[in-house]
């Protein structure tokens, strides 16, 4: 019986299962023994897994992945992946290796600036406010110095706090929009900290400003947060080589590059087709960002915010032909982080670092765009030639034979049909049908 709970989170990791099981499923031990089949059977592990969040019953697995031969500014790497698509890692792969036969990929860090504001509400004059900001600009710096302390000493800190007007969208909003270098850190707490104390001198300070009505010294914070817009923590990513080096099966290298860039210019005119376009970037994207325990929930949004900055949702990637040579390159804004947070907590964060040869945040944001890059090169080469169910269909196999119920032995039969057969969820049927009826 579906039921309410009180004192939930209060119960211990047994009570929960039991409640759970009993309540919403169907089959109670066998959902128990499913949770537990899962456990990690490394208590200390299980116990570092269990505490990172709340009401942790059990582990949920993805699979953990490598894609070699990916040459960045002249340095191999093995990208390690987290994904569960089955055609991601394979086409990572295949386009690391198609450009590390065409010189590689380069990659240049364009911006490292994090981003965090105080919304605020004030209501008088606009002068004033200025004034008042001018003066408490230094003792907003002085009242974040125990914070900043450290980060300085590694040459990061906060880069500038800007005030700003926003009055025409809400009467009497205003921002400090505060600006941050965070180095190897993804920075969210220490920009959160700076902020909430910002927030508090502010308007402490506001308070005994002797200038201020009485009201005007009444400024009304609504919220102190980070932005996950990070125009500025910018990444590019770029491939080219000579068009006569493009062939594919049947069409010529001029074609196929003239295909690419046509297939993102459609990208840039449509927002059906950019979603989809840039979703493929993202399948590269996402499975750096979570290997290397970063919140991917924050790339996605800052990255689809980027791809809207121009007003309407477009790619992001671009491609060019200019004097024979195709150029195909993408630029995301990516705050993410080497050091903190579950890096060195989640035992295979540590290894996926450990594979990329300990990055610092600006060589992850260059492995990460490259990853993307190859994804969506990856996408629009089968695209725009054999289409991309041959692939995909082929790399799903597995999973409809699992879903089929198939033998180890009729699995390895029908991969080797499939090499020449057509894959559908129909054709892989009837394959199987007809071994089986053997
Ligand atoms: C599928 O996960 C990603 C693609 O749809 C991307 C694209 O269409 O460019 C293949």
């Amino acid at each position: 019986m579906n039921t309410p709970v009180e004192g939930f989170s209060k119960l211990s990791k047994a009570e929960k299962i039991d409640w759970i099981v009993t309540h919403y499923t169907q089959d109670s031990v066998a959902s128990k023994k499913l949770l537990e089949r899962y456990w990690n059977e490394d208590p200390k592990i299980q116990q570092v897994h269990d505490e990172f969040i709340e009401n942790t019953l059990s582990n949920y697995y993805l699979p953990f992945a490598v894609a070699p031969n990916f040459l960045i500014n002249g340095k191999f790497h093995v990208i390690p992946m987290v994904i569960e698509e089955s055609s991601v890692v394979a086409a990572a792969s295949k386009a690391a290796k198609f450009w590390l036969d065409r010189g590689g990929f380069s990659s240049e860090i364009l911006g490292a600036e994090k981003v965090g504001q105080v919304h605020f509400m004030y209501h008088g004059s606009e002068i004033k406010l200025q004034q008042f900001f001018a003066e408490v600009h230094p003792k907003l710096l002085k009242s974040v110095a125990s914070i900043t302390k450290n980060m300085e000493k590694r040459g990061g800190g906060i880069n500038g706090i800007e005030l700003r007007n926003l009055n025409d969208k809400i009467a009497g909003y205003h921002q400090l929009h505060c600006t941050f270098e965070t180095l190897d850190a993804m920075g969210a707490n220490f920009i959160n900290s700076c902020l909430e104390q910002f927030a508090k001198t502010l308007t402490s300070e506001a308070k005994i400003y002797q200038d201020f009505t009485s009201d005007e010294s009444q400024i009304e914070v609504v919220m102190s947060i980070l932005s996950n817009y990070v125009p500025d923590c910018l990444v590019k990513a770029e491939v080219s080589c000579p068009v006569s080096e493009l062939g594919e099966a049947g069409i010529s290298g001029q074609e196929f590059a003239q295909k690419i860039v046509r297939a993102i210019e459609i990208a840039k005119a449509e927002p059906h087709r950019a979603v989809t376009h840039n979703k493929g970037v993202m399948n590269g994207v996402d499975a750096v960002v979570l290997a290397t325990g970063n919140d991917f929930r924050a790339i996605e949004a800052g990255v689809h915010a980027y791809a809207a900055k121009g007003g309407h949702y477009s790619s992001l990637t671009h491609a060019k032909i200019e004097d024979g040579i195709f150029t195909f390159w993408i630029e995301l804004p990516l705050a993410i982080g080497t050091v903190g947070g579950l890096t060195s907590l989640h035992p295979m964060v540590k290894l996926t670092l450990e594979i990329l040869g300990h990055p610092s945040a600006k060589e992850l944001m260059q492995i990460v765009a490259v990853a993307g890059l190859a994804q969506n090169f990856a996408a629009l080469r089968s695209l725009v030639t054999t289409g991309i169910q041959k692939g995909h269909m082929k790399m799903h196999l597995m999973n409809m034979l699992n879903q089929m119920g198939a033998t180890e032995n009729e699995k390895q039969q029908l991969v080797a049909y499939f090499k020449d057969h057509t894959v559908t969820n129909a054709s892989v049927k009837e394959a199987l049908e007809k071994i089986q009826s053997q």
